[in-house]
């Protein structure tokens, strides 16, 4: 069905502002909460579509409060933080590395690369890093991100849960290590379904003809609605807002 948080507009570079209000909304309610802004994004092409939204001149709608926020990896790939596949560097480049003088600078939790050769423990040092910035996890049952900003891949995957995993089971572990992802390269980590899906406000961004048939799965299908990104999309309810373009929506009926 449609879900009930639809943005669509002609292209990627048109959903722009709608995106920077839905950030800027979910980061003044955090602050008001607790004083912070914890934030889970993706790679892909979202950090760069996130860099059109943020790193530009407010325009009434409020500010970036950079120095408010913590970015964290929804997932990351075991490598160099300097790596062409890290999703560090790809937030560094498209938006760190950017950010204009005024507008503050975030706290950002990369992966501990110590542990490139062992990525259950580098889940499970990262799980670590959660809870420092969460709470001790005895005492919440998960992270409850105040934001997770996430892609959805061609095969429906999201963060780097990938249809027909056996991660997609696990309900206690906040972050979870893969070593045969599907898509390259194979040595990952990821947040964990129940995490991707109690995020306080999730924002998928899609956009592109090359969603367009997992776009028609996952809103038009039952099947759809079971992969990853479909799981996230109805277990998050009206937590989950869409951005796309109408590309990536063509054809999609909604039934
Ligand atoms: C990763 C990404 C992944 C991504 C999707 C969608 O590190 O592999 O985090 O989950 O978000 O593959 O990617 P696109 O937005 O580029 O299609």
């Amino acid at each position: 069905g449609k879900p009930p948080n639809l943005y669509a507009f002609p292209s990627a570079d048109e959903l722009a502002p709608s995106l920077r209000t839905f950030v800027l909304d979910a980061q003044n309610a955090a602050i008001e909460r607790h004083n912070v802004f914890r934030v889970g994004v993706s790679g892909g092409s979202l950090p760069q579509v996130l860099a059109k939204a943020l790193l530009v001149e407010s325009n009434g709608d409020g500010k970036v409060q950079f120095d408010k926020w913590h970015i964290f990896f929804a997932d990351e790939r075991a490598v160099p933080l300097d790596h062409q596949d890290s999703n560090y560097r790809l937030v560094k480049k498209e938006i760190l590395d950017k950010i204009p003088k005024g507008m503050g600078t975030p706290t950002v939790h990369p992966i501990d690369v110590k542990y490139l050769d062992d990525v259950q423990e580098m889940a499970d040092q990262y799980e670590k890093t959660l809870v420092g910035a969460f709470a001790a996890r005895d005492s919440v049952k998960l992270p409850l991100f105040d934001l997770l900003l996430l892609g959805c891949g061609p095969d429906g995957h999201t963060c780097s849960l990938f249809p027909g995993s056996p991660l997609l089971r696990e309900v206690d572990a906040w972050v979870l290590p893969i070593s045969d992802s599907p898509k390259p390269p194979p040595k990952r980590i990821t947040l964990s379904l129940p995490v991707a899906y109690h995020g306080i406000r999730i924002g998928f961004v899609a956009t592109g003809a090359g969603k367009k048939d997992i776009m028609k799965q996952i809103f038009d299908t039952e099947e759809g609605a079971e992969l990853p990104c479909g799981l996230v999309n109805t277990k998050g309810e009206d937590r989950v807002s869409w951005f796309v373009d109408y590309p990536a929506i063509e054809g999609v009926a909604f039934p």
